[in-house]
């Protein structure tokens, strides 16, 4: 029987990720990997670590020849960037949490593993410790995805639960995040859904073998949902959850954003609370199945990232076989959204665009409709994201093209139009 291979790793970055890997590993000597050095930015900060550890110079770790993994946990997705691809061309397998850093690079990455042949193993990237990548890579490695849904930050999350459910204010509810860990350094990043989006682009590509830059995918965060947004969904017993959605339409192309959006209390993402993430997949045959785990914080992201090194014993690595060998997916704006919109004023709301309107209500200070419009009006502009105007999609929002004329039909019979 084949010997696992020795691990000797050069870990970068010793943030709340990398002292929990650190100290993860202490845990698990039967898995023969250590830590031989870890760069780091300050070195005049306390660490709870030897001394001798640690070192300022990148190249100590990335030309040292005993080292043949770089674990890679810092927060700068430049400077990742940069060190990933040294280590790679230096023959070093490679284990990743910079989100940003990937989903920006994606096609680069993507380079340097066919020209080196080498690893390089992200799954902290996405949804921290639930097994979501290698589950898309191996366990759905054909063409019957139908749908991807899922919480993949954690932090927004844990803000949208400690709001409505425990009635803290925004500004409380984040800095108990940052305090916990969970938020990015620059908190905007998961507020606004940078982080979110990130992860889906990383996501994309394994579930559907799609490869775009985050900049093309549609995405917001929580900054604009209301109190008076929570009161409305109250009354029509639904969540609200920053969802990351995919799925496959009748032209064979995938719809994919990542919006705030109205969950039913029976669906598995209502069940996800505060730094948790979910992820619903529908596929062909196995119809639905639900992902739940912890999705931010120092062990839970410790813990992939201690899968992928284990995994590297037997060099595990990515085939990304929707990508290279199956027709990679495309994906497409050719679809309707139903929407939820609160504002202040209808002079901020470009009524024309929409199909259709089910509901509006414009009464009380705070107004709001529910009503389809085409996805590239919101692709397109910024309408819905300025004044004030918050958007949420309605549960199962997607209405393909090819429903559209039946479906606008049916609700103006209903509103008693024609
Ligand atoms: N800031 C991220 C989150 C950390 O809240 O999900 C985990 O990727």
């Amino acid at each position: 029987m084949e010997t696992h291979k020795q691990l000797t790793i050069g870990l970068f970055g010793f943030g709340v990720v990398g002292e929990g890997l650190y100290k993860v590993l202490q845990q698990t000597p039967s898995l023969k990997a250590s830590i031989k050095k870890v760069c780091i930015k300050n070195p005049a900060k306390k660490r709870n670590a030897p001394d001798s550890l640690f070192t300022t110079e990148k190249d100590e770790l990335l030309f040292d020849k005993d080292i043949n993994v770089i674990v890679e946990v810092i927060d700068n997705a430049d400077a990742a960037f940069e060190i990933i691809s040294t280590a790679l061309r230096n023959g070093k397998a490679v284990v990743s949490a910079s989100k940003k850093m990937i989903a920006e690079h994606l096609p680069e990455i993507l380079k340097l593993q066919k020209e080196t042949g080498l690893p390089f193993l992200c799954e902290a990237a996405a949804c921290a410790s639930i097994p979501v990548i290698r589950n898309l890579e191996e366990y759905y490695d054909n063409d019957l995805l139908h749908s991807i849904k899922a919480i993949v930050n954690g932090s927004t999350n844990f803000i949208l639960t400690k709001m409505f459910e425990d009635k803290l204010d925004f500004t409380s509810a984040l800095l108990l995040a940052q305090q916990l860990g969970f938020a990015e350094s620059n908190p905007k990043l998961d507020v606004e859904g940078y982080d979110a989006v990130n992860k889906w682009s990383i996501l994309l590509n394994h579930a559907y073998g799609i490869v775009v830059h985050p900049d093309k995918i549609l995405f917001t965060g929580i900054q604009n949902i209301q109190l008076s947004d929570a009161v409305v969904a109250g009354e029509k017993h639904f969540d609200i959850k920053l969802i990351a959605q995919a799925q496959k339409l009748g032209n064979g192309k995938v719809a994919a954003f990542v919006l705030p959006q109205f969950v039913k209390l029976n669906d598995p993402l209502s069940f996800v609370k505060n730094e948790y993430n979910g992820v619903v997949i529908e596929s062909g045959f196995a119809d639905k199945q639900f992902f739940y785990g912890k999705g931010a914080g120092s062990f839970p992201t410790a813990s992939a990232v201690l899968s992928d090194i284990a995994a590297l014993r037997y060099d595990y690595h990515y085939e990304y076989k929707k990508l290279y060998h199956h027709t990679p997916h495309e994906l497409t704006s050719d679809y309707y959204l139903k929407v939820y919109l609160s504002f202040d004023d209808w002079k901020y709301i470009p009524r024309e665009k929409f199909e259709w309107i089910e509901e509006w209500h414009a009464d009380s200070e705070r107004k709001y409709l529910v009503g389809v419009l085409h996805f590239h009006h919101l692709a397109e502009a910024n309408w819905w994201k300025e004044n004030n105007t918050s958007l949420i999609l309605t549960p199962d929002p997607i209405i393909d093209n090819l429903d559209i004329i039946h479906l606008k039909k049916r609700s103006l019979e209903l509103a008693g139009i024609i």
